[in-house]
C-alpha cells in the first residue's frame, strides 16, 4: 500500500490480458452495500482508445492550442492499457453515494492487486471522462452509468516519489 504509485509513464509492452481479467475478477470482492455490485469494467480496444485520444486532443486544442494538443496526443497514444470503470446510477441519493464509494474501492483493489503483480496504474477523472462523446465512445448511456475513472495500466517506466502528511495531522482520538 505504501509502495503503490500513480504511474505517468509506461513501457510500451502491454501486460497480459489474463492478468487484467484476474484483477477485475478480484476487484468484485470489495465491500458493496446491499450487494448492488454497481461497477462495470470496460476494457478498451485500440479503436476506442484512439477515439478517446482524439477527443481529448480536441479538448486540449480548444483550451491550450494545437501544440499542446499534439503533445497530449503523443503521450496518450503511448499508454498501453486502457480500462474505464463506471458505476450504475441511482435515483436514491444514499444508494448512489454508497455505490460510488464501492466502485472507488473496486478501482483501488484492482490497482493494488496489479501493483502487487508488477503492473502500474493511473486513475484519472480528467475533463474528457465527463464529455458526452466519451460516453458515446464506450457505448454507454450517461443517464444510466457514471464514469468513475479512466484507469491506465502498464509496466511502469518511472515510479514517482510522493508523500503523505504525518498521521498526527489526520488522526483524531476522541
Ligand atoms: C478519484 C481520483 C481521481 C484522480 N484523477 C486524476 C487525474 O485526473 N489526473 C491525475 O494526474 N491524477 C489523478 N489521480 C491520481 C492522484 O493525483 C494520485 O493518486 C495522487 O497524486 C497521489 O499519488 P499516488 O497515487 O502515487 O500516491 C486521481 C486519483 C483519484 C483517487
Amino acid at each position: 500500500m505504501r509502495g503503490r504509485r500513480s504511474i505517468n509513464f509506461f513501457e510500451q509492452e502491454p501486460p497480459p490480458r489474463e492478468l487484467i481479467l484476474e484483477a477485475i475478477d478480484l476487484a468484485r470482492w470489495v465491500p458493496n452495500h446491499h450487494l448492488t455490485e454497481p461497477w462495470r469494467f470496460y476494457l478498451l480496444s485500440e479503436n476506442v482508445k484512439s477515439t478517446i485520444v482524439e477527443l481529448n486532443a480536441n479538448l486540449v486544442a480548444l483550451k491550450k492550442g494545437e501544440e499542446a494538443a499534439a503533445a497530449k496526443r503523443a503521450r496518450w497514444s503511448s499508454i498501453p492499457g486502457w480500462l474505464v470503470v463506471t458505476c450504475l446510477k441511482s435515483s436514491d441519493e444514499l444508494r448512489a453515494r454508497e455505490d460510488y464509494a464501492a466502485t472507488c474501492c473496486a478501482i483501488y483493489a484492482l490497482s493494488l492487486y496489479l501493483w502487487s503483480r508488477g503492473v502500474g496504474t493511473k486513475w484519472t477523472t480528467g475533463e474528457v471522462t465527463r464529455d458526452a462523446r466519451f460516453y458515446e465512445a464506450i457505448w454507454t448511456d450517461p443517464k444510466v452509468e457514471q464514469v468513475v475513472g479512466l484507469v491506465w495500466y502498464g509496466f511502469a517506466a518511472e515510479i514517482p516519489v510522493t508523500a503523505r502528511k504525518p498521521v498526527s495531522d489526520i488522526l483524531v482520538e476522541i
